[in-house]
């Protein structure tokens, strides 16, 4: 039986509640900046993750460790400038939300006031429980995330698929249960093993959305970079990649390097 599809005007949590409710799988892609948020809004993507992964992908830093509050805010602003429809997620940098719950507010709330994000994502379960329900009972809404938490690397030491004992997955299992009771509205799963995932999805009402977690979620996200072929040196087995940009970005830019030499470029109708 096909699934009719409802045409949302601009996705908001509660579409993903019922998108999940109807079967429609959840698209989301992340987005550092205007011009890129324009295209993936225009694409049709559900959801834009202004991810802390920018620490990596648009500061070049080996974790997601050092960006900051303004820098996300900044990133964060220029993707809501671009978009009309897509629901904006913006990650609680490292720092920002872990040594207690009032903290935890006035940093999502110097991102709901100066960015105009539409919701916050935090990593981790019953460790910050206090901290989501802060944010939550402000009005602001929380996208969960667990499985690998980038933010903990020094502490699990390796980006290699979590909860593959039979005790980390049972607490991951607890968390999201939890996440769901407290009224997150979806939770990121990251790189855990597909039968554990499928178990989640089935256990809460909420949308979990998988990256590196199979096909039995309720949607999938990447970091658009990746998926473009625009970071070489990145080849997990869940990354698919749509494009090589990184290939087509180098020829482009070696004509024009050429051409510039050559002064084939600029011709006579490229000037005034
Ligand atoms: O920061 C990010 O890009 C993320 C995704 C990997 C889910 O959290």
């Amino acid at each position: 039986m096909s699934v009719a599809k409802k045409q949302y005007k601009r996705i908001t949590t509660k579409s993903l509640v019922e998108m999940k409710s109807n079967g429609e799988k959840i698209s989301m892609l992340t987005a550092y900046d205007y011009t890129m948020a324009k295209i993936v809004d225009g694409a049709g993507i559900d959801v834009i993750l202004v991810g802390d992964s920018a620490s990596n992908v648009m500061a070049g830093h080996e974790t997601t460790l050092p960006i900051t509050l303004d820098e996300m805010i900044y990133h964060a602003s220029s993707v809501v400038r671009a978009v009309h429809r897509s629901l904006v997620v913006v990650d609680l940098p490292f720092g920002s939300y872990q040594s207690d719950p009032k903290e935890a507010l006035r940093s999502a709330i110097r991102i709901m006031k100066e960015s105009g994000g539409h919701s916050v994502k935090l990593e981790g379960g019953k460790e910050i429980k206090e901290s989501i329900k802060r944010i939550l009972n402000a009005g602001i809404p929380v996208m969960g995330h667990l499985g690998l938490t980038p933010q903990s690397i020094y502490k699990f030491g390796t980006y290699t698929v979590r909860a593959k004992e039979e005790e980390e997955a049972d607490k991951l299992l607890e968390d999201a249960l939890l996440l769901e009771r407290i009224g997150c509205f979806a939770i990121v799963l990251e790189k855990v093993p597909a039968t554990l995932a499928q178990k989640v999805a089935e256990s809460i009402s909420i949308p979990v959305i998988g990256i590196g977690a199979g096909g039995g979620v309720d949607g999938q996200v990447l970091v658009t970079h990746d998926m473009l072929g625009m970071t070489h040196e990145f080849n997990p087995r869940f990354l698919r990649r749509y494009l090589d940009m990184y290939e087509g970005m180098t020829t482009a830019f070696k004509q024009y390097n050429t051409d510039v030499k050559s002064k084939d470029f600029p011709n006579e109708s490229e000037q005034y």
